[in-house]
């Protein structure tokens, strides 16, 4: 039985590619897709996941917009950050306007009643700030024990991307990411900066991407190659000509979890601090009082992970 997921996205280019990768994968079954404020207004977010769902086929997963601001980030969106984002992402993809419709239900009221009515497990998936999941968790006092697994892209130990020391979709509403994190959820699984930037995708991967002739393949080939664009100028990574395409490994971990290698220990959030909001305070050396909470992955394997994205772009959706 394929692995069910529901993805809360703020799409974004590497989202993108995580929507196309278990919306085309045979062992994953796409539920739906929340999105919510992040890398551009929640707006741009909903119609770019659109757009990506009816490019590859795959109009019938419905999408559902959340929260068009942070639960508490007076200051969000900055300008500085949107303009170094915006090179990453662009604010609509570079495909077809969508033909499909958002839903009426905002994501907040679709992930509660989702997880109420659920009899299979459904593994939740955020790629974004985690805006919706704390508005989920604050809403409904049982979400939390009915989701099986959270796998969300965000924090790092070594890195950081938005700040000197926290990571974009953490920082963007600190107090919400605070809150997943102590939640208490049955098993939560962090993909942090320190295992994307591992797990590059390249220039020749791209190419690889664009003979594909597929939907998937060709609108994955314009997303990264955009990426490795701005990676280039903006943030280099240890190798020019290659880029992260963060969002997309959670969902390759949900087909093959040898994909990163993770650690359990504790994890929190900071909210106060002016050098360190929005960093994930990682208990490396057991100092704390915490037990672990969160099996964090520190690293990654970029080979097994590019073979499972083309994989998984060379497909089609199945006829309907
Ligand atoms: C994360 O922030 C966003 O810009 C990306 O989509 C990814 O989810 C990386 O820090
Ligand atoms: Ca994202």
């Amino acid at each position: 039985m394929a692995r069910k997921l529901i993805l809360d996205v703020d799409t974004g280019t590497d989202d993108a590619v995580a929507i196309m990768m278990a919306a085309l994968h045979p062992d994953l079954e796409l539920v739906g897709v929340t999105t919510v404020n992040g890398n551009v207004e929640v707006r741009y977010c909903t119609d770019n996941s659109l757009r990506v769902l009816d490019f590859i086929g795959r109009g019938d997963i419905p999408v559902f917009e959340g929260l068009a601001r942070p639960i508490a980030r007076p200051d969000f969106p900055i300008p500085r950050a949107i303009k170094k984002s915006t090179g990453v992402h662009g604010l609509e993809l570079p495909i077809p306007e969508p033909t499909s419709r958002k839903q009426d239900r905002s994501a907040v009221e679709f992930l509660i009643e989702t997880y109420r009515a659920a009899t299979d497990e459904i593994t939740l998936v955020p790629t974004g700030p985690l805006s919706n999941i704390a508005a989920a968790i604050a809403l409904d006092p049982k979400f939390v024990e009915r989701v099986p697994e959270v796998v969300l892209m965000g924090g790092a130990h070594h890195h950081g991307n938005v700040t000197p020391s926290a990571e974009m979709n953490i920082w963007a509403d600190p107090d919400a990411s605070a809150s997943v994190f102590a939640a208490g959820f049955r098993k939560l699984v962090a993909v942090p900066l320190d295992a994307t930037h591992e797990a590059l995708v390249s220039l020749d991967d791209v190419r690889e991407m664009e003979a594909m002739g597929t939907p998937a393949g060709t609108a994955a080939a314009r997303f990264i190659g955009r990426r490795i664009g701005a990676y280039d100028a903006n943030q280099p990574m240890k190798e020019r000509g290659a880029a992260p395409v963060h969002d997309a490994l959670c969902v390759a971990y949900l087909v093959d979890p040898s994909v990163i290698e993770t650690e359990f220990l504790h994890v929190a959030v900071e909210t106060q601090g002016p050098l360190t909001v929005g960093r994930t305070v990682v208990d490396t050396n057991r100092r704390g009082e915490g037990a672990p909470n969160c099996h964090f992955a520190f690293h990654a394997d970029r080979a097994k992970f590019v073979a499972m994205m083309l994989e998984t772009l060379r497909r089609t959706a199945p006829a309907r």
